[in-house]
């Protein structure tokens, strides 16, 4: 009987297509296809799973029977299995579902290396065909060329795919050996809720209006940030949680609207100890799934340190290419670009593009249009030919001296690209930043099978928001600040560096966290930093400061995004790859379609009234 779900499934068999849905009973698998081995031969199995395709060659068929453990051949020959039973298997097509009884053979036409089961083969006694399929619209086939689209709407059947089956499997092994691991190490893995109060700080929240409290909404968690610090009150002492979390944000290749964190946090703890317990977590995650040996401890780098050599606060250290600061060796200069950019308290930096210096002029404009993307009002060059001679696009305002200091300031040699940016360090570090991997992604440089580890640390406290005029978190307004820092937060608030750590691999961020505020004090000269008023903080945050008056351990905590981990371990481009049911672009699913519009009744109930945008328009101009 159906549950009362609106997705009630028929039990009649639609008679009128004589489909041959053949029932399993007396049946059961011995084991999947890809797990039967040589030390089978002679042994009968019963396979289950997808004709991946089949091939009547007369007297014989050929059928590729395909599972999530790989693919089996079988053979259908009258004789071992009934006439009856040929027959039947003449009529089976791609993606049918079916049972096989037979016996393990080594096999008899050539061997097919690219298969793991390549020297076997299964010769029929028996078939039952469970289900019949219509074509699918895409050929289900590894790497497929079919575009994303088409094969998102029809995700089940894109999930069939060896290569996302892989990604699905090792996502599944990380999780498992993340829990073995967190239990090992104490922590509890303890559940928190998905309905939850909205707060402001971050990203934007997804909002879930209430029926008992007309006009009230929870939020879905952006993360399980204030519970889990709540849980080290509680005395957890250790907590971890695979979580999913909501941010209604701009999508991109590493991002989606629900995404999964490992989360965690302890307590009687400060920097090193996070770091160390999660080093080991690292180690054992990629040995035990890739058998790639991480060696210990990381490399650790601070903020300062990684914007100043890479322009990035997570860079990618599988290669060097590192910004030169030349705001010294230009400072007299007569070039206005450099000179301005100076003046207004910015710097002018550079990078070296070995090799590069033969770059045509067309290709060379393409990486100015490129800076320019990332705010930079153009791009500054000098190429130096094999033989010496200099094309650069501002020589002209330099002498000659100034020229060769600058080269030599850069490390310029004959053949290589010299590319400057002048602007404030953030435009000039995230145009050279992105200029740096672009270039890398160019020439090449990107080793796939390399994986580079590096903790940034010591984040600046606060960022300005320009946008809103004040200062805001840069990772949260929970975040410690560094203690000999303390002094600054009233005179100086920008300079003020956090406890804060984020885990880079290969210029991805795949985790970040902090060192929490545990001091009712620094919390509240913060939430004023950050330009709360009491009441504002009291209205947030009012439990979370309430519960700190209660006995209060010092705790800290770090966070992975796991759809990001498992990308990069399984060498996938972006992280939908690695999430069963991910959405597109625009937040959507295109499967399912959500979201979608809901009854009258159903937003009656919920005291929501929705306003057609025409409608609104012109309700905005009364
Ligand atoms: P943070 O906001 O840095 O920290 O998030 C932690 C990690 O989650 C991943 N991540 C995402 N992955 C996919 N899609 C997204 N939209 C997305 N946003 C973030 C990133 C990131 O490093 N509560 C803190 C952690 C802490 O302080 O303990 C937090 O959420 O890999
Ligand atoms: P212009 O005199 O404006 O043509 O600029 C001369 C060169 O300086 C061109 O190659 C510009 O791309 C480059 N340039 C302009 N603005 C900047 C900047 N902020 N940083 C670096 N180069 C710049």
């Amino acid at each position: 009987m159906c549950c009362g779900c609106r997705f009630f499934v028929s039990a009649v068999p639609n008679r009128r297509n004589k489909k041959m849905a053949e029932s399993m009973k007396g049946l059961k698998r011995t084991c999947r296809c890809a797990e039967v081995t040589k030390a089978d031969i002679g042994k009968k199995v019963t396979l289950m799973g997808w004709v991946q395709k089949s091939r009547n060659k007369g007297g014989i068929i050929f059928v590729d029977l395909r599972d999530r453990s790989g693919i089996m051949q079988i053979i259908f020959e009258n004789g071992p299995i009934s006439e009856e039973g040929f027959e039947k298997a003449a009529k089976l097509r791609s993606e049918f579902v079916i049972a096989v009884e037979g016996e393990v053979m080594a096999r008899s036409g050539a061997v097919n290396e690219n298969l793991a089961t390549g020297e076997l083969e299964v010769k029929a006694e028996s078939l039952r065909i469970l289900s019949e399929a219509e074509t699918p619209p895409f050929p289900i086939e590894e790497d497929s060329k079919t575009r994303e689209e088409l094969r998102l709407k029809y995700r089940y059947l894109d999930l069939r795919r060896p290569d996302i089956q892989r990604n699905l499997i090792m996502r599944s092994k990380v999780a498992m050996l993340t829990r073995e691991f967190m239990s090992k190490e104490g922590f509890l893995e303890i559940e928190t809720p998905m309905l939850t109060k909205s707060t402001p700080e971050g990203a934007r929240d997804y909002l879930v209006p209430s029926r008992v409290h007309p006009g009230n909404f929870y939020g879905l968690p952006q993360s399980p940030q204030l519970y889990k610090q709540l849980l080290m009150v509680s005395g957890m002492d250790r907590y971890y949680q695979i979580a999913k979390c909501f941010r209604d944000e701009d999508l991109r290749a590493d991002r989606q609207p629900e995404f999964t964190q490992i989360d965690m946090e302890l307590s009687f703890v400060d920097v090193d100890d996070v770091i160390e317990v999660n080093e080991r977590l690292l180690a054992k995650l990629f040995k035990e799934v890739l058998g790639v040996e991480v060696s210990l401890p990381i490399q650790r780098m601070t903020w300062q340190e990684a914007m100043d050599r890479f322009g990035s606060d997570k860079p990618d250290i599988r290669f060097g290419m590192e910004l030169t600061n030349v705001t010294d060796v230009v400072k007299d200069c007569e070039f206005v670009v450099f000179k301005n950019a100076i003046e207004n308290g910015g710097t002018v930096r550079g990078i070296n593009a070995k090799g590069q210096g033969g770059m045509a002029r067309k290709k060379i404009d393409k990486l100015v249009d490129f800076a320019k993307d990332y705010g930079a009002k153009g791009l500054a060059y000098i190429a130096i030919h094999e033989d010496g001679t200099v094309k650069s696009s501002f020589a002209k305002f330099m002498t000659d001296d100034e020229m060769k200091a600058l080269i030599e300031a850069m490390g310029g040699e004959n053949g290589d690209l010299l590319l400057f940016a002048a602007d404030k360090n953030k435009v000039v570090w995230d145009t050279l930043g992105a200029l740096r991997l672009e270039l890398a992604r160019q020439m090449e440089l990107l080793d796939k099978n390399e994986y580079k580890f590096l903790w940034v640390t010591e984040f600046p406290l606060l960022e300005w928001s320009e946008e809103q005029n004040r200062y805001t978190a840069m990772h949260h307004p929970f975040t410690m600040p560094m203690e000999e820092d303390l002094q600054y937060i009233d005179s100086d608030p920008g300079r003020v560096r956090a406890k804060a750590y984020d885990i880079v691999l290969n210029g991805n961020e795949i985790g970040g966290g902090s060192v929490r505020i545990f001091d009712q004090d620094i919390q509240s000269k913060m939430f004023e930093v950050l330009g709360f008023t009491e009441e504002q903080a009291q209205e947030q945050f009012g439990f979370l400061l309430t519960a700190f008056k209660y006995g209060v351990p010092p705790h800290a905590g770090l966070a992975y995004g796991l759809d990001r981990l498992v990308m990069l371990m399984a060498k996938q481009e972006s992280i939908r790859d690695v999430i069963a049911f991910p959405k597109v672009k625009d937040a959507s699913d295109l499967m399912t379609e959500a979201p979608g519009h809901v009854d009258a009744k159903q937003l009656e109930e919920l005291g929501i009234a929705v306003i057609a945008k025409e409608e609104k328009k012109a309700e905005d101009k009364e």
